[in-house]
């Protein structure tokens, strides 16, 4: 089965609320780029597509959604939820996000900026181009 790689945050409770961290040394990479995705309409499908060179962290802040990965071989649909855990998504790992909360708010931090060359948006170019 796919293996799915999860990175838990820390968080601090205290009674004004709660504050979460990740700090760069956590995760893999070198953090160059944050975005995050929300007031998703009920049914909408987001992502669906793989990148040949960026990493990228990602985790519900709020809400809940869930995240089906493919890396050519095999497929793996993860639930994703405000729990202090997201998942790394690698370089060629085709990703597809739905079923998002009304409050869901999904946080993706990459370690590239911006490029839509970076981006296979055909899942056929996918096919042929995967590396495992
Ligand atoms: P898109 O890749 O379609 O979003 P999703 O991750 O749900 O597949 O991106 C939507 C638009 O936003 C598209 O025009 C590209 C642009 N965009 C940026 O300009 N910078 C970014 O960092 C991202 C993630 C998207």
């Amino acid at each position: 089965m796919l293996e799915v790689q999860w990175v838990d945050v820390k968080n601090k409770i205290d009674e004004r609320g709660k504050l979460s961290i990740i700090q760069n040394a956590e995760l893999p990479f070198e953090i160059k780029r944050i975005f995050w995705i929300y007031d998703v309409e009920r049914g909408m499908k987001r992502g669906n597509h793989a990148h040949y060179n960026s990493r990228q962290f990602t985790l519900c802040v709020r809400g809940s959604c869930k995240i089906l990965l493919d890396n050519g071989k095999e497929k793996r649909e993860v639930n994703l939820k405000a729990d202090n855990k997201g998942i790394i998504v690698e370089p060629y790992m085709w990703h597809h996000m739905s079923d998002f909360s009304e409050d869901c708010i999904l946080l993706v931090l990459a370690s590239n900026e911006y490029d839509e060359r970076d981006y296979i948006r055909s899942y056929d170019e996918f096919k042929q181009t995967y590396k495992l």
